[in-house]
């Protein structure tokens, strides 16, 4: 008697626990404890073997020289011939049979454009297209250290992979090292090592936590991956705000956005300084975790791609790492704005009205124009408290900018023409191209409210990136440099490009990691 009894207690002690939890968000089970497969490892070496799969960068369609032996070299030019194989740029030529090589790929990297720039191109497509070869890899084409490092960033950006979900029918990928060829292959590795390792890291925590879906990443989750990619870098301070002390800050709007969600908003800062004291350059980024518009609903179809609506604040954090891990001559201080736009029965309504940090007040019109309700509270936090020498905002703001640029560009957005040149500057050494957009004085009056000191939409549409970006100025102090960059429709690859897979493109971490290190 007295024994059962005691069993019994047990028993319900070690259930007890599980229902207790009454803060469990979702369902408490996640979806998968793996991670991603794993990727090929990248080394450098000064001659290549001859056997296994060997990719060749050309310039146009005279093979480089010493790349392969005299016999190889003579089968190769013969193919060459017989295909009409030119070397430009995106193009390749694929063989088997050649010597005692399980394949040959000679890749075009044109002699046009910034050479670095299609090497690292050309090693991201090759990546893509040897995804499945089983054999070692070997890249070669004449390269320089520099040439060799990019070669390596694009393979590390072209071979990223989203499979942490796959449990049926998962085979194990080849896993055999990729080596890049250098005559000056110690200095390539030590770049590769000491810096373009840590841009690739960068990239695939963007686009990792964009692919991740809604129930995985939310502004809690957000925080920890983050801190958990940072580990102890060296000169980085992070700094989570939460609802308490956001409530204390008077983050009206940043608030009022997440009030519908089960799942708390933060804000997250994270500096580093690489250059003593001076004043950081600010990067702000739109971190909604998932966009069902709010009361404001969104149409069913193809609102998953929401849960890529905290890009910006993604591509922040990863530019951050970038220049963190690499020990860059910089300092730059990362804002995540992070917060679940839902429809709760606590969500805000259509005509509610908000007050900011700064003291204005916003009548919200529609709850789907949210990104620019969180932006202007994480601006101001950063203009007050880190007195920046410059503002980079990046958001998935509008659905408008993607039916005016579609995936090719960027919308930049800024008052200040010389931080818009340095922005455009880093976009086209980067290949993360933008495009200059309008901010005319009249967006601005068709956005007073008759209630508020500003409107977050304008009834009827109008110019709805350009109205987005200029509700995103109205609350950022005049004398500090401010560019937008709105950019909806590049952070998702609908088909692969050179170095983006299919899926979450990581846009912007590299242009932004350029414009740090550039910007003055
Ligand atoms: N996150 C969306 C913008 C978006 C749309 C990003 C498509 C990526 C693809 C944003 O929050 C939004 O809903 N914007 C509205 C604004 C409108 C209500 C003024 C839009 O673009 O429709
Ligand atoms: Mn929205
Ligand atoms: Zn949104």
């Amino acid at each position: 008697m007295h024994r059962s009894f005691f069993a019994l207690a047990l028993a319900s002690a070690a259930i007890t626990p599980a229902f207790a939890q009454a803060d469990v968000i979702g369902s408490g089970i996640s979806p998968s404890a793996a991670t991603h497969s794993q990727t090929r490892p990248i080394n450098f070496a000064a001659t290549a073997p001859t056997s296994g799969a060997l990719v060749i960068l050309m310039r146009n369609a005279t093979l480089p020289a010493n790349v392969v032996d005299a016999p190889t070299a003579q089968a190769l030019n013969a193919a060459i011939a017989s295909a009409k194989f030119e070397g430009k740029e995106g193009s390749s030529l694929s063989l088997r049979g050649i010597g005692n090589y399980a394949r040959i790929v000679l890749s075009g990297v044109g002699e046009e454009g910034d050479r670095v720039t299609h090497i690292r191109n050309a090693s991201g497509k090759a990546a893509q297209d040897l995804r499945d070869e089983g054999q070692a890899i070997t890249i070669t084409g004449g390269l320089n250290s520099e040439e060799a490092a990019a070669a390596a960033l694009g393979y590390a950006m072209g071979q990223y992979r989203f499979d942490r979900y796959k449990t049926v029918d998962r085979k194990t990928p080849p896993t055999n090292p990729v080596t890049i060829i250098s005559s000056e292959a110690g200095s390539a590795e030590a770049l590769w090592k000491s810096r373009h390792s840590a841009l690739a890291e960068g990239v695939s925590l963007s686009r990792d936590l964009a692919a991740e879906p809604a129930n995985v990443i939310y502004p809690e989750t957000f925080v920890e991956r983050v801190r958990a990619a940072f580990g102890n870098t060296a000169n980085v301070k992070i700094e989570v705000l939460d609802e308490p002390m956001m409530r204390k800050l008077g983050m009206g709007s940043l608030m009022g956005v997440g009030q519908g969600s089960r799942r708390p908003s933060r804000l997250m800062i994270v500096e580093y300084r690489g250059a003593g004291d001076g004043a950081p350059l600010a990067m702000v980024g739109k971190g909604i975790t998932f966009d069902t518009g709010g009361t404001s609903l969104k149409p069913g179809a193809g609102m998953w791609e929401m849960k890529a609506d905290m890009s910006g604040a993604a591509s922040i954090m990863g530019a951050v790492l970038s220049l963190a891990k690499s020990k860059a001559s910089v300092n730059v201080v990362g804002v995540a704005a992070l917060a679940e736009n839902m429809p709760g029965g606590n969500a805000q309504r259509p005509g509610d009205v908000v007050r900011t940090m700064s003291g204005k007040t916003i009548e919200i019109l529609n709850t789907d124009a949210e990104g620019r309700l969180v932006m202007a509270d994480a601006n101001e936090y950063v203009i007050t408290h880190k007195k920046p020498a410059a503002l980079v905002n990046m958001a998935t703001l509008t659905g408008a900018i993607v039916s005016a640029l579609n995936d090719e560009y960027a919308g930049l957005f800024s008052r200040d023409d010389k931080l818009a040149a340095a922005v455009t500057a880093a976009g086209t050494a980067t290949g993360e191209d933008v495009w200059r957009m309008p901010l005319h004085k009249n967006y601005l009056d068709d956005m007073k409210s008759d209630i508020a000191d500003i409107k977050n939409v304008v009834e009827g549409g109008g110019p709805g990136a350009g109205l987005g970006a200029t509700f995103v100025g109205f609350f950022v102090d005049k004398n500090v440099p401010w560019a937008h960059l709105d950019i909806a429709g590049v952070n998702w690859a609908d088909r692969s490009g050179p170095v983006t897979p299919k899926g979450a493109s990581g846009w912007g971490v590299q242009l932004l990691d350029t414009l740090a290190r550039n910007w003055k």
